[in-house]
């Protein structure tokens, strides 16, 4: 099966993050086309691994990458929220590493068909897995203020109100069913302002895909069971796109390296929170100019890296 391309982003500093040296069950909870899984499996024979993608299209494809590695391997379809569930199914109650590469792949954004990109013409669904609302669907049943929201929340569109408006008007007339039409429609609504040499549709797009998949309500859940499923001294390590996830990602990993937040005070802890993380990165590490030029689409990566430090239960209420 030839494989599309999709070139990992900061492997070398994932794979010093998660250190496969030192062997175990690692998960990678966004497997893809198994690129960061394969270097992986790769650096050392003691290394099993489990990828989790919710993509079916994804998955066959990794499974055919990474079939040279029998055993050590396992795929899951599945979303990487109901990490806690799989690793259940699999009799693993603690792991080794989890990584997480959030976003979309460049087979799912270089598919028409699968209506990520504004790039080429295809039918408005963007949904990563096989269920749920289509966008055509979000776009089609949301109220107009909800999608003002969705614009201005999750793409930081400055004129979310305004292209909320144009959709509304537009699928009073017909259904909003293709991603040319949408991208036509934004452009108008927008006056074809262009940021930065983006296309002026690209932070509705990007609305619109993280609304279809629940992507930001979701992130939280999964982090908390990966935090709580490492064993001691076990790293996760997350790769984000944009500031909202990296905002996410740093809020909960800081939360958990947080410890009792009692006023010195008090003669007791009543807060009952516990320090169960070390931050390995207090800053996120970006791709180098070099890594940029090579490949484009990591010109937005943030990679942060925590480590368990202690047992127990990671919330911190
Ligand atoms: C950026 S790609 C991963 C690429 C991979 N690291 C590689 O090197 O080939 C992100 C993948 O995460 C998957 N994904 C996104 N959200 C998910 C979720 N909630 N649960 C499981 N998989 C998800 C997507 O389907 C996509 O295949």
């Amino acid at each position: 099966m030839e494989l599309p391309a999709h070139v990992p982003v900061l492997l070398r500093e994932v794979l010093e993050a998660l250190r496969p040296e030192r062997g175990g069950v690692l998960v990678d909870a966004t497997l893809g086309l198994g690129g960061h899984a394969e270097a992986l499996l790769d650096a050392s024979e003691s290394v099993r691994l489990v990828g989790i993608d919710r993509d079916p299209e994804a998955l066959a494809l990794a499974r055919s990458r990474l079939a040279r590695f029998g055993d050590r391997f396992v795929a899951v379809e599945g979303r990487h929220e109901e990490l806690a569930l799989h690793l259940d199914r699999l009799d693993l109650p603690q792991v080794d590493g989890v990584l997480a590469d959030l976003g979309v792949s460049s087979m799912q954004l270089d598919r028409a068909e699968r209506g990520f990109s504004f790039m080429k013409d295809g039918p408005l669904d963007m949904r990563m897995g096989r269920t749920g609302p289509t966008a055509a669907d979000l776009v089609a049943e949301l109220p107009g203020e909800e999608l003002a929201r969705v614009f201005r929340d999750y793409g930081e569109e400055p004129r979310a109100k305004a292209v909320a408006r144009a959709v509304v008007s537009a699928r009073g007339t017909a259904p909003i069913r293709t991603t040319g039409e949408l991208r036509a429609l934004v452009a108008k609504a927008v006056g074809g302002r262009r940021e930065e040499g983006r296309d002026p549709a690209t932070r509705v797009f990007q609305a619109l895909r993280i609304a279809t998949n629940r992507e930001l309500v979701e992130l939280e859940r999964f982090l908390d069971d990966a935090i709580a499923r490492l064993s001691l001294g076990a790293r996760v390590a997350v790769l984000s796109y944009h500031s909202l996830e990296d905002r996410i990602v740093k809020d909960v990993f800081r939360d958990r390296a947080a410890g009792c937040t009692c006023p010195p005070s008090f003669p007791v802890c009543v807060c009952s929170r516990r320090r169960v993380l070390a931050l390995v990165t207090k800053k996120p590490i970006r791709p180098s100019d070099e890594e940029v030029l090579e490949n484009r689409r990591s010109r937005s990566a943030r990679l942060r890296v925590a480590e368990r430090i202690a047992p127990g239960p990671p919330r911190s209420g």
